[in-house]
């Protein structure tokens, strides 16, 4: 226990913020980028008063925001400790280097365009949806694994379908952690669900050509498949994912999210999945599976994947977006053999592949097990964010116990308001609204925990509690 007495606090007197107000937002920064960490003590609220010369009052007012926003711990009555919960693993002490540049400080981040997705500003609580945890990972396990990457000789000739190693560790970890009955021949190693879904599309689809999304559904995969040509179908889906009594026949391919539907969160019941197939062969449709957080159950294990129930009929992509960070840039893509020869003569002529020291790299932290603690880590952290939020918000919470976001459920009226006013406290919310393609079905918010602390969804729920208008409550 190292007693913390070297922070560089200051306070403005002239400045109107209350002093009290000052101290705190300090306090809460340095615990935030990690210069000060959980379990690290604080002076007594006399020391911080004599070392800022300022009132005891004024650090005691501090210390009991922090309390109530639930940075701060009491132990046996005496000290002040940071929270566990507050820091659960190592932040980087400083902000990251790459901040995007021309950033206009005023404007609310919708206002700044879709195509560029920026880090709050500090102080701000974010629970928007997509985003994970990308300071969990064990850094001298992640340099490790940079260090053979680095230990690789460049290849001038890249392998469209990836590393062969790598592609044999994949199949040894679907079969493993997904139970897909799948060789390292049906394996391709992409950059990640987007680019594997653009290369199916560019593969099968193109005018004249019909391509189901799910109503609501992921953004990205309407965008990729209208890009490419096809006419975009929404398919409903209700509370367990895709109606499949609903669907066309005259679909090419249809993507869906069968293990925890992107945004409502349902769990494709067995029955659903096998009729879904039945649907499929009937009609030649290729059915693409976005598995993208498959890793994140909290309650009882993932259904084995869609793929191998009908490894004939269905496309499987997984990423490590979710489980490491978007950032790294891998994924994968489960094609029965035929399909898979065909995406990776597309993808020579469209001069795409997937970097070979990342290959590496992400090989070896698969081989060393680094990844599996990495997911064991982050799961127990996750199931403790998503109680957070039942905790506060159950009656409005609907989805499965997985993943990293749930469905805040709330009437249409309220959502706009209650979004305005939450980002007026600082906390960042999505919508489902903007999921859809057509009108509106499902309306609430889409709350994402992958980016926010213990803490902060905490702090975020509270806020989104008291703004929800009492006849709602
Ligand atoms: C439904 C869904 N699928 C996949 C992804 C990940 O895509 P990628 O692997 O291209 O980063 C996301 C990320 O937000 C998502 O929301």
């Amino acid at each position: 226990m190292r007693v913390t007495i070297d922070l560089p606090l200051a306070v403005d007197r002239e400045c109107p913020v209350p002093l009290a107000v000052q101290v705190a937002d300090q306090l809460r920064e340095a615990m935030r980028t990690g210069r000060l960490r959980a379990g690290e003590r604080l002076p007594s609220t006399r020391a911080l008063a004599a070392l800022l010369r300022v009132s005891r009052t004024v650090a005691t007012d501090a210390y009991q925001q922090l309390y109530a926003e639930g940075w701060l711990d009491g132990r046996h009555g005496s000290g002040t400790y940071v929270a566990d919960e507050a820091l659960p693993y190592e932040q980087p002490t400083e902000q990251p280097t790459e901040q995007p540049t021309e950033r206009p400080a005023e404007k609310p981040a919708e206002a700044r365009g879709s195509a560029r997705r920026e880090p709050p500003p500090p102080g701000t609580v974010d629970l928007r949806a997509g985003r994970p945890w990308v300071f969990g990972y064990d850094t001298a396990a992640w340099r490790r694994a940079w260090r053979s990457a680095g230990d690789l000789a460049l290849n001038a000739f890249p392998d469209p379908y990836g590393h062969p190693e790598l592609r044999e560790l994949l199949a040894d970890h679907l079969r493993r952690a997904r139970a897909v009955p799948v060789g390292a021949g049906n394996v391709m190693v992409t950059r990640g669900t987007g680019n594997g879904l653009d290369l199916i599309a560019a593969t099968l689809l193109g005018p004249g050509t019909r391509a189901g999304v799910e109503e609501p559904g992921w953004r990205a995969a309407r965008r990729i498949f209208a890009l490419r040509g096809a006419e975009v179908v929404p398919c409903p889906v209700d509370e367990q994912g895709v109606i499949v009594d609903a669907l066309p026949d005259d679909l090419r391919v249809l993507y869906t999210t069968p293990a925890h539907q992107f945004p409502v969160g349902g769990r494709l019941p067995i029955p659903r999945r096998e009729k879904l197939l039945a649907w499929a062969r009937r009609t030649g449709a290729i059915v693409v599976e976005d598995d993208y957080d498959a890793e994140f159950r909290y309650d009882v294990a993932p259904l084995p994947a869609l793929y191998g129930l009908d490894p004939g009929r269905v496309v499987l992509l997984g990423t490590l977006s979710k489980s490491l960070g978007p950032d790294v840039g891998l994924g994968w893509l489960v094609a029965p053999a035929g399909l898979l020869d065909a995406v990776a003569e597309r993808r020579t002529h469209l001069a795409d592949r997937t970097s070979g020291p990342v290959q590496r790299a992400v090989a070896t932290l698969l081989e060393r097990g680094d990844l599996d603690r990495h997911l064991r880590r982050m799961r127990l952290e996750y199931a403790r964010r998503r109680e957070a939020i039942v905790e506060v918000l159950g009656p409005y919470v609907r989805g499965d116990t997985a993943g990293l976001h749930v469905m805040v459920t709330l009437p249409a009226d309220v959502v706009p308001g209650l979004v305005r006013r939450a980002g007026e406290r600082g906390v960042l919310l999505d919508t489902a609204e903007p999921h859809h393609i057509g009108p509106p079905r499902v309306h609430g918010l889409v709350l994402g925990y992958g980016s926010a602390s213990r803490a902060d969804v905490r702090r975020g729920c509270a806020v989104i509690r008291e703004l929800i208008p009492p006849a709602e409550a």
